[in-house]
């Protein structure tokens, strides 16, 4: 069974791990990898912030990957890991939609986007089967990213 709670601060340890996992950082827009004073100072910042829900989900009581949907400036955006030992299995498609329910419902109706790298294949099917359809796509970091919106 596929559940959520929101991250607290016993969280800051496994967040910082799946953050600098390797195909993570090669799928981020900063590529590099994260030190521990500045995650604790950025993992601070957004469990005061009320726009900002970090899920943690856990499948049969192990933590298996997170989601984390924040507002940015003028849009609400969505990110998404997997922990790799929990890869393969169709657990990101059920995560995003599952944590993209509760955010409109509890925290902010409001369109969430997605930006992923265009060849990230496996993030592209995984946010499509969780409802979400491409709209726009943009450059960023001399890349193709395609913008994917959920809601409204
Ligand atoms: C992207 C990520 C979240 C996907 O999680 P996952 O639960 O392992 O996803 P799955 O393995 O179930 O794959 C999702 C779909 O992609 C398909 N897929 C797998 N490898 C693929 C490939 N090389 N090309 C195309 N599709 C592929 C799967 O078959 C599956 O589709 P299906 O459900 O129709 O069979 C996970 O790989 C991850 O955490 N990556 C690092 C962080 C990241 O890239 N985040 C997204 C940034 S936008």
């Amino acid at each position: 069974m596929l559940a959520y709670e929101y991250a607290n601060i016993d969280h800051q340890q496994l967040l910082f791990d799946w953050a600098n996992d390797e195909e993570t950082r090669r799928n981020s827009y900063n590529s590099g990898i994260i030190k521990w004073k500045d995650h604790i100072n950025w993992f601070e910042k957004k469990l005061k912030d009320p726009l900002c829900k970090i899920y943690i989900f856990k499948f049969e009581k192990s933590p298996c990957g997170m989601v984390r949907i924040e507002k940015r400036e003028d849009e609400t955006i969505i990110g998404v890991s997997v922990s790799k030992d929990f890869r393969g299995r169709g657990l990101a498609s059920l995560m995003i939609e599952m944590a993209s329910k509760d955010y409109v419902k509890q925290v902010k109706k409001e369109r969430i986007i997605a930006y992923i790298k265009g060849e990230n294949a496996i993030s592209i099917k995984s946010f499509e089967k969780a409802g979400y359809v491409e709209f726009d796509e943009v450059m960023i970091n001399d890349e193709v990213s395609k913008k994917y919106a959920y809601g409204i």
